[in-house]
């Protein structure tokens, strides 16, 4: 088994050089990853050996500072480690279920069960945490006059905390110092939904983001992203261990 993973990480890394195929090949690494996974017991915590397995599959693209995807457009593999358990869970959920359309995403969250998915966001959620401090309660920079308007024309503190970074419900996502990049891609994905190919649907953030133009979500997500977060791109021991 462990030459298979080893191979899966080389797979990985191969990918992370060459971006025009950045989802190609981990896109079939999860399917044999899952082959090789020991049975996990339906109750109780992850064995330590089966949770590697797991996140296995999520190294090559969560666990590389600077890795990119390049669907729908080129942007930043988000921050996982460091963001709340109970949203990893129901991203990864909704990914699963296709209100989440990122067609890599999907097929890695459709091999999950619920028991690897419980497992793996908590693991996320800790991953970094001895490093890390926790965000101040006001955000760490003002936002200039026209973002300060479009935050409070709907009420983004509302949910995400006064410092995007304390979300009024565990399921609800931190967003402070994600990358940029990033954000504007997932605040355009709400504005499309039931679309095959692409998009969310989510109610609460569809009809958020319909509000505002491409231009202003960008703004939102510049300062956003721009603000001191708790999340992190956090490099794997177990990656480096069988690369370098
Ligand atoms: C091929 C690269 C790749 C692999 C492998 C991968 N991801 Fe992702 N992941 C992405 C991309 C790209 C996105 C953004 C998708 C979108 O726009 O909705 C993403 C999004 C996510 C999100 C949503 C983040 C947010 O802020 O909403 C979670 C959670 C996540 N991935 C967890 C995982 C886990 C857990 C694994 C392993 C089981 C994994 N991913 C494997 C590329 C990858
Ligand atoms: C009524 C509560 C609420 C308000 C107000 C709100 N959000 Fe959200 N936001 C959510 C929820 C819930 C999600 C998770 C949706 C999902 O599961 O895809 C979310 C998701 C997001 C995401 C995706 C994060 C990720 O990692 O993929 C971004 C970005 C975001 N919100 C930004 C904003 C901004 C900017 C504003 C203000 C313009 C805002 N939100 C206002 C509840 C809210």
């Amino acid at each position: 088994m462990n030459k298979l993973l080893n191979t899966l990480f080389a797979v990985s890394v191969a990918c992370a050089t060459s971006l025009a195929f950045a989802q190609t090949p981990p896109a079939t690494a999860p399917a044999q990853a899952t082959n090789v996974a020991p049975a996990t017991p339906a109750a109780g915590p992850a064995s330590p050996k089966s949770l590697e397995a797991k996140v296995a599959m999520c190294i090559g693209c969560h666990g590389i500072v600077g890795y990119k995807s390049s669907f729908p457009e080129v942007y930043r593999v988000p921050q996982i480690a460091g963001q709340g358990a109970k949203y990893i869970a129901a991203a990864l959920n909704a990914y699963k279920t296709g209100d989440r359309k990122h067609p890599t995403m999907r097929g890695i969250a459709e091999s999950l069960t619920d028991q690897d998915i419980a497992d793996i966001s908590t693991y996320y959620e800790n991953l970094g945490r001895a490093g890390r401090k926790a965000a101040a309660e006001k955000p760490s920079r003002e936002p200039n006059a026209q973002v300060a308007a479009l935050l409070q024309k709907a009420a983004c503190a509302s949910c995400h905390g006064a410092n995007m970074s304390k979300p009024i419900d565990p399921s609800y996502p931190k967003i402070a110092g994600q990358y940029a990049d990033y954000l504007f891609v997932a605040l355009k994905s709400y504005k499309m939904e039931n679309n095959p190919a692409s998009g969310r649907n989510n109610a609460v953030m569809g009809a958020i983001a319909k509000q505002f133009s491409n231009a202003e979500l960008k703004a939102l997500s510049n300062y956003v992203g721009s603000l001191e977060g708790e999340m992190q791109t956090v490099p794997e021991p177990r990656f480096h261990r069988s690369n370098h």
